[in-house]
């Protein structure tokens, strides 16, 4: 069974795990192409985009892929859409396999808005010192704040995406730990933590220190993904899908 993998998460790669060394599946995992350096797969690999729904419709053809697992971040809306679109076109099964956004916890302070530019007139006028950790290609609205220092983190170098006096950059990627993400805001007297509601455990350690350490933390809300389109929140549930949908249990 040909299954293409949208994936760029945690979970796309889980999945990517678990279907390998299955006879019965021939999976193939889809990237953006946005990390230079993705950690290897132990499954065929394609980098880049398909061309917008047309362009995606015809690979399904052309690869004569029967399942569609949309794995993409919860923040990637545009690849769901054109996945949703062009399933639906050629008749080609769709799983959304997507992790729960987190929730407020009893001693958070949060700040939930539903875009970067809002984010920004949350920090307010005043200088802060702002951890930012909501990937290189949305940091250019924080341009507009630069009264403040951005302590800023993110997998790729950030180069000239934000332009302001004062910016201290770490390259790094998840999974982190509670007690680092603490020492981190502690040693760099982080005053505000900003991210996305991306859900799942490799970066929730920052909001739990964020907790610890009584800072608040503006979060931002996740894009309105397809309605209509099933949905698991786990490899292994995408993986009973597989098996289920396809009536090919072991
Ligand atoms: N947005 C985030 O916060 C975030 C965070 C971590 C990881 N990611 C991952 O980074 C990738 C890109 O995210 P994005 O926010 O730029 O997505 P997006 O805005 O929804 O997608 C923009 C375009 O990038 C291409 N694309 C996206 N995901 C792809 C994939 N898995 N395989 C092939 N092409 C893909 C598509 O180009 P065409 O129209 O040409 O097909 C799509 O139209 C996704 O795989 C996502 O899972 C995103």
């Amino acid at each position: 069974m040909r299954i293409l993998i949208l994936g760029g998460t945690t979970e796309a790669s889980a999945l990517a795990r678990c279907l390998s060394g299955r006879s019965e599946f021939s999976p193939l995992l889809s990237m953006a192409g946005r990390t230079s350096d993705p950690r290897p797969l132990p499954i065929p690999t394609r980098i880049g985009g398909f061309g917008g729904v047309e362009g995606l419709a015809r690979f399904l053809v052309e690869e004569r892929i029967e399942a569609v697992i949309d794995a993409t971040h919860p923040f990637a809306a545009v690849m769901s859409r054109n996945a949703a679109e062009a399933c639906a076109q050629v008749r080609v099964s769709l799983l959304a396999l997507r992790r729960p956004p987190w929730t407020a916890q009893k001693g958070d302070q949060w700040i939930e808005v539903s875009s970067m530019e809002e984010t920004v007139q949350a920090l307010g006028d005043e200088p802060r010192r702002v951890f930012l950790t909501v990937g290189r290609l949305e940091l250019p609205p924080f341009a507009a704040a630069p009264q403040h220092t951005y302590l800023v983190r993110t997998i790729e170098p950030i180069r000239d995406a934000l332009p302001v006096p004062h910016v201290i950059t770490i390259q790094d990627r998840a999974p982190f730990n509670e007690a680092s993400e603490r020492a981190l805001m502690e040693r760099e007297r982080v005053e505000v933590v900003v991210t996305k509601n991306s859900g799942g455990s490799a970066t929730y350690p920052k909001i739990a220190a964020a907790r610890a350490l009584g800072l608040p933390v503006i979060v931002v809300a996740r894009p309105q993904k397809p309605r209509g389109v099933e949905e698991v929140v786990s490899a292994d549930a995408a993986l009973e899908w597989l098996e289920r949908h396809h009536g090919r249990t072991p």
